[in-house]
């Protein structure tokens, strides 16, 4: 096994490269999350993004050990696309601030980055095993089940963030009522506020034309 001086090459090389690029992004990610729990309005979302900065503070501590029984000091490379993917999540929170619609776009966010680590860790999780580095393998599994589990939790709570929007289900049942010959343009939604695209208003617009 490589140790702090001999250089290193082929699939070790590859995974001493991709952990310095997730332990950036985890740090980033520590960094980021705190403004995504302040600017959550659901509840749950916002304890959702609460209980996975304190996961990711130990997936930072594990990627430690991880470095440490590598026998290479703990390092950060600069990942272009944990910035990229944090620095649109900015754009829609600041955009969509006073928006029905921002819990949405944090899921949005929350997800892209999710996706990001999972693909990340799985790939690690291979290779460290493949190399044969069994604890090194373990504990990158126990980062990406976090991930996993994280994603998950965000999918379950996708309905619930979009029914504070003005985009609900009372829109199929106008549509189901348009079908039976209610072809009245009043069914078009006067109630839907701040719908930021016009989207539903225009689909019920069609609706009623036909
Ligand atoms: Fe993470
Ligand atoms: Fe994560």
């Amino acid at each position: 096994m490589a140790t702090k001086n001999e250089p290193t090459s082929g699939l070790r090389k590859l995974l001493e490269d991709q952990l310095a690029d997730i332990y950036y992004a985890e740090k980033q990610l520590v960094k980021a999350l705190p403004k995504m729990v302040k600017a959550a309005t659901n509840e749950e979302l916002r304890a959702a993004f609460d209980g996975h900065l304190e996961e990711t503070k130990g997936q930072v501590a594990r990627l430690e050990q991880v470095f440490e029984a590598m026998d290479m000091p703990a390092k950060a490379k600069t990942c272009p696309a944990i910035l990229g993917i944090l620095q649109e999540c900015n754009e829609l929170m600041e955009e969509y601030a006073d928006d029905e619609a921002l819990d949405a776009a944090l899921v949005d966010g929350a997800k892209k980055v999710e996706h990001y680590e999972i693909a990340t860790y799985t790939s690690l999780c291979a290779w460290a095993e493949r190399l044969g580095l069994d604890d090194v393998a373990g504990m990158l599994k126990e980062n990406l089940e976090e991930e996993q589990a994280a994603d998950e939790k965000l999918t379950s709570l996708t309905e619930e963030v979009l029914s504070e929007t003005g985009a609900n289900d009372e829109e199929e049942e106008e549509m189901v009522d348009a079908d039976k010959g209610d072809r009245s343009p009043n069914t078009s939604r006067k109630g839907t506020k701040g719908s930021a695209n016009g989207i539903a208003k225009k689909t019920t617009g069609q609706v009623s034309k036909r």
